[in-house]
């Protein structure tokens, strides 16, 4: 798929943060964009030349896993110091500013880790540390991971706090406009911290908080119809946030030039596809290609019970059916893509060139050949970001704040062969545990909830009667990004109601489980 360079969406004032290799550099931007300033993450490979031509309000450098003192140790282009743009290190990135510039980093101790007391130094003068965020009477509880410190400040720094490990866990160059602290402001166990990296983005380094959700689509939608002129467009709609966004978004930029297309595969979640035809359609008047697939779906995946075989035949015949349906829109140039910043991220791609395809989520991942060009109007931004930017659309909160959904849909969570008849006692019972958790006001802090039909039947009694049923499995985990996650601890009361709702509700469920693995060594679904 051919994938342009696009259109140059980079706001006024970006703030660089630079990654030393460590988690903390995603954190790091997410904060400066919550102070709503907008921030890209750049490897540390980044020459003086390149900065200069993004020309930064700020630069941010993050935390690392190793030690300046090892031989691969990542430097940073001391060029980049002489630019003039205020630069604020965190952690390795102070111990890299004090290596670089002439200081000294020594063993302080024998480190720090976790929560660490800071206090002023006497008579120090300090531009990042006001007295409303640290004044000489108290001290600060700040969160630490070193082992190394700065040990002498370079010349025309000076230090002004220090915590027992590190004597100058805090440097500062106004001259220069170079600071830098030790410890991580960018947790939430780090009092003060969000005051301390707004001290620095707003106050040392001019920035102005304009990044607002409706300054992202005005851009977006500038940017949209920049890229695509007067040619038609065309959009995936899985049900999904990230594709629903999108296409709120260049809807919103295009109006009638955009064709949406679902395809729905008869494994979707209760009334899932209702819902989408009736926002997109019917609410926001969007032109949809609404196919009803069900059937083939079902034909196709006969006596398949094998769970990759299962994958593959979906994916292979979701693509068949989106080009049978998008064949006929001959003036198509261009197809809608949900990319996330994260997977941007992950694949090496900032600097706007790389194309990104989900390769695990392959319903939904087109064929290499078709001849569009991509529109990716979420590549700059964060799960959270496309989330608040959805409500800002006017999506309904059971869009924006759907639970992630695997492209193969339920037939990932029927065991054994796929069944109209089992996908309809799968979604009644799904249906409750969703309704349940959200009654009960737990549907934000769970990743994702649901049911799982498994291909076993067991004896039980109702009534006077002798069942012999099939058992539902109850999932719901937590979870920051799916590659590790735990299971809930749904109390037991709601635990109870959902148990009790199924086998009263459900036909030929008589016994309901609740999964307690983890992940790993499980996964979160269950094949
Ligand atoms: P696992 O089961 O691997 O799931 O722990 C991690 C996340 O990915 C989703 N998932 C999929 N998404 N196609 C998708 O689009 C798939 O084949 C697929 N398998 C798993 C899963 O729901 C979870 O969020």
């Amino acid at each position: 798929m051919e994938n342009k360079t696009a259109p140059n969406t980079t706001p006024e004032q970006l703030v660089l943060v630079v990654d030393f290799g460590a988690q903390y550099a995603q954190l790091i931007a997410r904060r400066v964009r919550e102070a709503k300033v907008y921030s890209e993450i750049v490897a540390h490979t980044i020459s003086a030349a390149e900065v200069k031509a993004r020309r930064p309000a700020a630069i941010i450098l993050s935390g690392g896993p190793k030690s300046v003192h090892v031989d691969d140790a990542p430097k940073l282009d001391a060029s980049i110091y002489q630019l003039g743009v205020p630069i604020f290190g965190i952690c390795y990135g102070v111990q890299l500013i004090a290596q670089q510039l002439g200081g000294e980093v020594a063993r302080g101790g024998n480190g720090e880790y976790g929560r660490t007391l800071m206090r002023r130094i006497a008579g120090a003068q300090s531009t990042l540390l006001p007295d409303s965020i640290l004044d000489q009477s108290r001290d600060l509880s700040v969160w630490m991971s070193h082992f190394d410190a700065v040990t002498r400040a370079p010349r025309g720094f000076v230090a002004t706090a220090s915590t027992p490990d590190a004597p100058m866990a805090v440097i500062e160059n106004p001259a220069k406009k170079i600071w830098g602290v030790q410890f991580h402001p960018e947790v939430m166990h780090t009092e003060q911290g969000t005051e301390l990296l707004q001290q620095f983005i707003y106050r040392l380094a001019g920035c102005t908080p304009s990044w607002t959700m409706d300054s992202i689509i005005d851009m977006q939608v500038a940017a949209v119809r920049q890229q695509v002129g007067g040619q038609r467009v065309v959009c995936g709609l899985s049900g999904g946030v990230d594709s629903a966004v999108a296409a709120a978004l260049v809807h919103r930029a295009i109006g009638k030039q955009l064709t949406c297309v679902h395809v729905d595969t008869g494994l979707m979640r209760k009334n899932e596809s209702a819902q989408i035809v009736e926002t997109f359609h019917r609410a926001m008047g969007i032109e949809l290609v609404h196919v009803d697939a069900g059937a083939r779906f079902f034909e196709r995946l006969a006596g398949v019970t094998e769970p990759e075989a299962k994958r593959k035949a979906i994916g292979e015949l979701f693509v068949r059916i989106f080009e049978e349906n998008t064949g006929g829109l001959t003036d198509a140039k261009f197809l809608v893509q949900g990319t996330l910043y994260p997977d941007v991220i992950e694949s090496g791609g900032q600097d706007g060139t790389a194309s990104v395809i989900k390769s695990h989520h392959n319903v939904g991942g087109l064929p290499e050949d078709m001849a569009l060009e991509l529109v990716e109007p979420l590549r700059s931004l964060f799960k959270d970001e496309v989330r608040a930017l959805g409500a800002q659309l006017g999506l309904p909160d059971e869009i924006v704040l759907r639970q992630p959904f695997p492209g193969p849909g339920l037939g990932v969570r029927i065991i054994g062969e796929v069944t109209p008849d089992k996908v309809g006692v799968l979604q009644d019972a799904d249906a409750i545990v969703r309704e349940e958790i959200r009654l009960a006001g737990l549907e934000r802090e769970i990743w994702q909830a649901f049911a799982v039909l498994a291909d076993i039947r067991s004896v039980g009694v109702m009534g006077d009667e002798r069942t012999y049923g099939r058992p539902i499995i109850v999932r719901a985990v937590t979870s920051e990004d799916a590659m590790t996650a735990d299971w809930a601890r749904l109390p037991y009361h709601l635990l109870e109601k959902i148990s009790s709702r199924i086998i009263n509700e459900v036909a030929g469920v008589n016994r309901v489980a609740y999964d307690i693995t983890s992940k790993p060594p499980g996964t979160i679904e269950w094949e």
